[in-house]
């Protein structure tokens, strides 16, 4: 999703902007452009498609000056041209970066226009420049002219602002919309994430929502809601391993894929005390009092919560209710049965699912935020916070940060069933040493990528594919669905297999791939009569299933077998095979992998 980026006091200053909006490509996004200040004047260069389009055309005209704002934008209002790319200049005297969305932009626009304003683009953001343009022409100063601007502006957003009036100095301002600043030895930068920023410095201040910011070479000053000076304080966030790379690997979900044993026995040692035991890092008395859940999350992070749902149920006895977050927060739920709402999200920073957390704390319930960046929104605004330690996630394709999700929540139901004595320590020590087993077996399973390569070819020819499960594996199934759609184009849909009979098995003819996910719990022998159904239909199975359930298989055209598992662990270890399959069959179609089109990684509008 849109990248914001800022300098302010550092001599290259566009080539640092240019670096930092690399850091952010992972992001997602589809045009973008940097702006600087030099001998008084705006000097803007923006470019359609991908950083190196930007980059040659910063070759071709080098920017100049120690004051700039770049930016990656991912379209929401106004299609992708480099007119709709930011930065947006009003009057030559001021240009700004915007991530969010301006809700009441075509009322503005409309007033501004009526007062003769020209707009040069269709984006919401542009309002926002010539917003600026008409403060600091009534003779405001910088921070009554972004008093001004916020009073009037709804939605979501940061943004960044530079004027020729002031060129020393860069505006900000954030509601819901992430925003860090960077405070170096000589100079100050801004960036939507600390990632951005990581090559610059580790000094890090988090504006809250509301606040705005006034940004000099030599330090920042922050104002809350009302104008009204506050001190927030700077924090310095972990080295991250610099610009990442692919490590060898041909694209990042390759390398990621392969990454997961670490980042599972990583995430692991997250819940795990120093004497191996596991822990929730709750009190019992925290876990013990938990009484329902809700499970606030979007897309592969909510398939993680939906299959957790199963683990806390069975375990613990604990109900839980897993929501899409954008539902959630609009759908004015009766939450009296639960006490405590989960947010899962890899970025920590979707909005959907920040905005469902919020709402679940205005309706007194408990948060606990599930993040694989630990200085994300949602983990500083949760009440408390667990921890996937997958690394950095570049592929716009959640793969390890979804069987680290997994694999975090089911040592989490083992701890509220041990709190809440559903299970005896020794039970749970017996689940703990199981799961312990986790990075070994998705070792092994890495295996397969040589056995589903032509499985991948044959189904690169599919124009629609059906992905089954039953119990923990439906959700799979849709996550399985999921992968395949976004990488490969591929329509595809998941269904729990018992589900197949009252209606989408009409969907059945001769050679339809249906990606069967198996294991050997309790489900298995109804699972299979459903497979067979699909099979007698003309279905060309492809299973998914571990070796102690395929003594009894006689209906699959294609076998994908992973090592022996527990059934409480094989929604984690079947997903590799999944991530496989999805991520072969997109590169035999030529996909974007990393960046597919249209999506982004960290989504932060509604
Ligand atoms: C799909 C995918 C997305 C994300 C979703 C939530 O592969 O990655 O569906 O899972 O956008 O993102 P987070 O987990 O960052 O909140």
């Amino acid at each position: 999703m849109c990248g914001i980026v800022g300098a302010v006091g550092h001599k290259q200053c566009s080539s640092v902007l240019l670096d930092a909006l690399k850091r952010l490509e992972y992001r997602g996004y589809d045009s973008s452009g940097i702006v600087t200040i030099h001998d008084g004047k705006i000097t803007l260069k923006r470019a359609v498609g991908k950083l190196v389009n930007l980059d040659a055309v910063l070759s071709k005209g080098p920017l100049k000056g120690d004051i700039g704002i770049g930016h990656t934008r991912w379209a929401t209002h106004g299609g992708v041209s480099t007119a709709n790319a930011h930065p947006h200049v009003a009057s030559d005297r001021v240009s700004i970066v915007h991530n969010g969305i301006i809700e009441n932009h075509l009322a503005i626009r409309q007033r501004l226009e009526g007062a003769g304003r020209q707009f040069s683009s269709d984006t919401d953001s542009e309002v926002l420049a010539h917003l600026f343009v008409e403060a600091l022409d009534s003779g405001m100063e910088p921070a009554a002219a972004t008093q001004q601007v916020l009073a009037e502006i709804e939605g979501a957003y940061a943004f960044a602002v530079l004027t020729i009036d002031y060129p020393d100095i860069l505006i900000v301002a954030r509601n819901a919309s992430p925003l860090a600043l960077g405070i170096g030895d000589d100079a100050c930068y801004i960036g939507s994430d600390a990632i951005a920023l990581s090559h610059l410095t580790r000094k890090i201040v988090y504006l809250k929502d509301h606040d705005f910011a006034l940004v000099r070479a030599d330090g920042v000053a922050v104002y809350q809601e009302g104008g009204v000076p506050v001190n927030r304080e700077a924090v310095f966030v972990a080295a991250s391993p610099g610009l990442i790379n692919k490590g060898g690997y041909r694209h990042f979900m390759e390398k990621e894929i392969h990454e997961q044993p670490d980042a599972i026995a990583h995430s692991l040692a997250a819940m795990t005390n120093e004497y191996g035991q596991l822990t929730a890092h709750m009190s019992d008395s925290a876990l013990h009092a938990i009484n329902g859940i809700v499970m606030l999350a979007a897309g592969t992070s909510h398939y993680a919560t939906q299959i957790a749902r199963y683990w806390i149920e069975s375990l613990a006895g604990v109900p839980v209710a897993c929501e899409v977050a954008s539902e959630y927060h609009y759908r004015q739920p009766a939450t009296s049965p639960y006490n405590t709402a989960i947010a899962v999200s890899q970025s920590g920073e979707s909005l959907d699912t920040l905005m469902a957390m919020r709402h679940a704390a205005t309706c007194n319930l408990s948060t606990i935020g599930l993040v694989n960046v630990p200085s994300s929104t949602i983990a500083r605004e949760a009440g408390a916070v667990l921890h996937t330690r997958a690394g950095p996630e570049i592929g716009v394709a959640s793969t390890k940060s979804f069987t680290a999700q997994l694999t975090v929540l089911l040592c989490f139901a083992v701890e509220i069933a041990r709190a809440k004595r559903q299970i005896d320590d020794a039970r749970a020590a017996k689940i703990h040493q199981k799961i312990q087993a986790l990075p070994g077996l998705v070792g092994k399973a890495l295996a397969l990528f040589d056995n589903i390569r032509p499985i991948a070819h044959r189904l690169s020819h599919a124009k629609s594919a059906l992905y089954l499960g039953r119990g923990t594996l439906y959700p799979l199934a849709l996550e399985g669905a999921l992968k395949l759609k976004e990488l490969s184009y591929i329509h595809a849909e998941g269904f729990a297999s018992g589900e197949m009979k009252h209606g989408p098995i009409a969907l059945i003819e001769d050679g339809l791939p249906v990606v069967a996910l198996l294991s050997a719990d309790g489900l298995m022998a109804k699972a299979s009569n459903n497979l067979r159904e699909a099979s007698a239909r003309g279905g060309n199975i492809i299973l998914i299933a571990d070796a102690d359930t395929l003594a009894e298989v006689d209906y699959a055209s294609a076998v994908i077998e992973v090592p022996p598992v527990d059934p409480l662990l094989a929604p984690i270890l079947l997903s590799v095979p999944a991530q496989i399959l999805a991520y072969l069959t997109a590169v035999e179609k030529g996909t974007d992998v990393d960046q597919p089109r249209n999506l982004a990684k960290s989504v932060t509008v509604e």
